[in-house]
C-alpha cells in the first residue's frame, strides 16, 4: 500500500469536528420541512443519512448510530450519529458521536459495529476511508481498521483508539470495509466486506486474541455471482430454527448483480444466504441468496444481540434515485423499524417488527371486514399519518386479479398502492401514481402454502413519508419512501376486475418515538 501519513496522526481536533457538524445540523435542521419527515423512524435532525452503525444494548441502552453526512443532504465525508432509548420506543438525540479527525479516517468514519469486550467495556470496529489524489474510486482509496471505545458507561462520548488493521494490499483491492467482530470460544473473529483482486464481493476472515492485533485468517465466502465486485456490511451469526437446530446465517449488501425478474431492483441489494459453518473453514450456503426486503428502499442491514438474547435488525431506507424529493427539506434517508429475525416453520427467515413496537399505538380503530363488489372501491380510513395498518385479504373468498389499498391518497390524486397480484401472486408495492420520487413497482413473492391457505395478512406501518409492509408475519418485507402529497391521507380498498374480501380491518394510531 502506497505509504501514506500515520493513520493514527490526528490532521484536527476531534472534539472541534464535532462541535462544528453540530452547528451545521441544527443549521440544516431550522429550514426543516416535517411533511414528510418520519414521526416513528430514526433520522437525523438535518442532513444525510445512511447505514446503522454500532448497534447494540449495553447496560440496558439501545444504541443506534448510523452513517451521518451532517453538511449537506447528500452523501459526504461520513460521521457518526447517534440516538439511545430505554425502552426501544422513546428515543433521545445523542452528541454526533464520530467524526474524521485522524489521517487514517480522513474522508470518512464509515461503517462498523459494537462489541463489549472481556472488560465489559463497549467497542466499536469500524473502518477509516482516505481519497488518494481526492479521488474515489477503485485505485483511489484506501480503507483501514479503525478502534473506538464508549468514553462512559452510558455511551455519551467514544474515544478513538486509533487504526488496528492496515489495507493487506497484498489479498485484495483498496474496497476493504465494514468490520463486524464476535467472540467464538476463546478467538475474537471479525469479518470485513471486501473486493478481491479478481473484483470479486468477498467477505474475509480475521481473528485476535486481545481485540487490538488482527491476523488474516481466509476468505469466508466468495459471491457466486461474477458480477458482484463487492460486498458492503457483511453480517454472520448463527440461528436456531423451530426444531431447535442451529443454522449460519450470511448477510451482505452486494454492489453489481444485476435485475433478473423481480430480483435485484434495487441499485445494490441487500439479503442473505442460509448455510453452515465451522471455525476453519468456508462458510456454505444451503439457500440461495434472498433479499432481506423488496421495497424500493433498503440497503445496509445490521443484527446484533438484544441483552434478552432476540437477534435484531436494522436497515437503511436508502433513497437511492435522484433527486430524492426530501431533499428540498433539508434531510435525507432514515432507517426501517428494528425487526426480530427468526427462522420459520418454513426453514426460512422471517423478520418481524420488534415486540416493543406495540407500545407505539395510541389510539384503535377497527373496521371488521369489507366486502367489496367487482370493480370498486371504498374508503376505510380518512386520514393517517402515522398509523400501522392490519388487514387480512381473504383471497380464497375473493375473484379479484388485484386487491389493493390506496394509502396515503391526498387530493391531488397521489398515493401508493400496496396490493395481492393474483397473476403474479406477489405482493407489490406500485408507485405508478405517487405524484413525488421515482415511479415503479417492487414485490414480495409468497408461497404456494402461502396463497393455498386463502389468506393473506399485512401488517403495514404508514409514516409521514414512507411505508414498511410486513406479510405473513414479517415472511415478506417491503420498505419504500413514499412521499405524499398535500392534504389528508386517505386509505382507501379497491378490487381490480372481481371481488375482494378484507377482514380484521385494524388501524392503530402510532405515537412519535420523540426525536421529531
Ligand atoms: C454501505 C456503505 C458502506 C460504507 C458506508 C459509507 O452503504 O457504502 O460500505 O462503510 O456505506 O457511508
Amino acid at each position: 500500500m502506497a505509504e501514506l501519513n500515520n493513520p493514527n496522526l490526528s490532521f484536527t481536533d476531534h472534539e472541534q469536528a464535532l462541535a462544528q457538524a453540530e452547528k451545521s445540523i441544527r443549521d440544516l435542521a431550522y429550514k426543516r420541512n416535517n411533511r414528510w419527515y418520519p414521526l416513528f423512524h430514526i433520522a437525523s435532525k438535518g442532513g444525510w443519512i445512511n447505514d446503522p452503525n454500532g448497534l447494540c444494548q449495553y447496560n440496558g441502552t439501545w444504541h443506534v448510530f448510523y452513517q451521518l453526512h451532517p453538511y449537506s443532504v447528500q452523501w459526504g465525508p461520513m460521521h457518526w450519529g447517534h440516538v439511545s432509548s430505554k425502552d426501544l420506543i422513546h428515543w433521545n438525540r445523542e452528541a454526533v458521536a464520530l467524526a474524521p479527525s485522524l489521517e487514517g479516517e480522513r474522508n470518512g468514519v464509515f461503517s462498523g459495529s459494537a462489541v463489549v469486550g472481556d472488560d465489559k467495556q463497549l467497542y466499536f470496529y469500524y473502518t477509516g476511508h482516505v481519497m488518494i489524489n481526492n479521488l474515489n474510486g477503485d485505485d483511489g482509496i484506501r480503507e483501514v481498521q479503525m478502534l473506538a471505545q464508549a468514553g462512559d458507561s452510558n455511551v455519551h462520548h467514544l474515544e478513538k483508539l486509533g487504526m488496528i488493521l492496515d489495507s493487506p494490499d497484498d489479498l485484495i483491492s483498496n474496497d476493504i470495509r465494514d468490520p463486524k467482530v464476535w467472540k467464538h470460544d476463546n478467538t475474537w473473529l471479525m469479518i470485513i466486506g471486501a473486493q478481491s483482486a479478481q473484483h470479486r464481493g468477498q467477505i474475509l476472515l480475521f481473528s485476535s486474541q486481545n481485540m487490538r492485533e488482527w491476523k488474516f485468517e481466509y476468505v469466508l465466502f466468495e459471491h457466486p455471482d461474477p458480477n458482484v465486485f463487492m460486498l458492503e456490511c457483511p453480517d454472520f451469526f448463527p440461528l436456531k430454527d423451530s426444531q431447535g437446530e442451529e443454522h449460519w446465517v450470511i448477510c451482505f449488501s452486494a454492489m453489481g448483480s444485476k435485475p433478473q425478474g423481480f430480483m435485484n431492483r434495487n441499485v445494490n441489494n441487500a439479503g442473505y444466504m442460509i448455510g453452515s459453518w465451522e471455525y476453519g473453514q468456508r462458510f456454505e450456503p444451503h439457500t440461495e441468496f434472498r433479499l432481506l426486503d423488496c421495497g424500493h428502499n433498503y440497503y445496509a442491514p445490521q443484527t446484533f444481540l438484544s441483552e434478552d438474547n432476540r437477534r435484531m435488525m436494522y436497515g437503511w431506507m436508502s433513497p437511492f434515485i435522484q433527486p430524492i424529493p426530501s431533499d428540498q427539506d433539508g434531510w435525507s434517508g432514515c432507517l426501517t423499524l428494528p425487526r426480530e429475525v427468526y427462522i420459520g416453520e418454513d426453514a426460512d427467515i422471517h423478520t418481524v417488527p420488534a415486540r416493543e413496537l406495540v407500545n407505539l399505538r395510541s389510539s384503535t380503530q377497527e373496521l371488521g371486514t369489507v366486502a367489496l363488489p367487482i370493480n370498486s372501491s371504498q374508503e376505510l380510513f380518512e386520514d393517517a399519518v402515522a398509523a400501522e395498518l392490519h388487514v387480512r385479504f381473504n383471497i380464497a373468498q375473493s375473484t379479484a386479479e388485484r386487491i389493493g389499498l390506496k394509502l396515503q391518497l391526498s387530493d391531488d390524486g397521489s398515493y401508493t398502492y400496496v396490493a395481492y397480484d393474483a397473476q403474479m401472486q406477489r405482493i407489490v408495492i406500485d408507485k405508478r401514481d405517487a405524484v413525488q420520487g421515482d415511479k415503479g413497482y417492487r414485490s414480495a413473492p409468497l408461497s404456494d402454502d402461502e396463497i393455498k391457505s386463502g389468506f393473506i395478512d399485512l401488517q403495514i406501518f404508514i409514516d409521514r413519508g414512507s411505508i414498511e409492509v410486513y406479510v405473513n408475519n414479517g415472511r415478506q418485507v417491503l420498505s419504500s419512501f413514499t412521499y405524499p402529497g398535500e392534504g389528508k391521507r386517505h386509505i382507501v380498498a379497491v378490487a381490480e376486475s372481481g371481488t375482494a374480501v378484507l377482514e380484521n380491518i385494524t388501524l392503530h394510531t402510532l405515537n412519535s418515538i420523540g426525536l421529531a
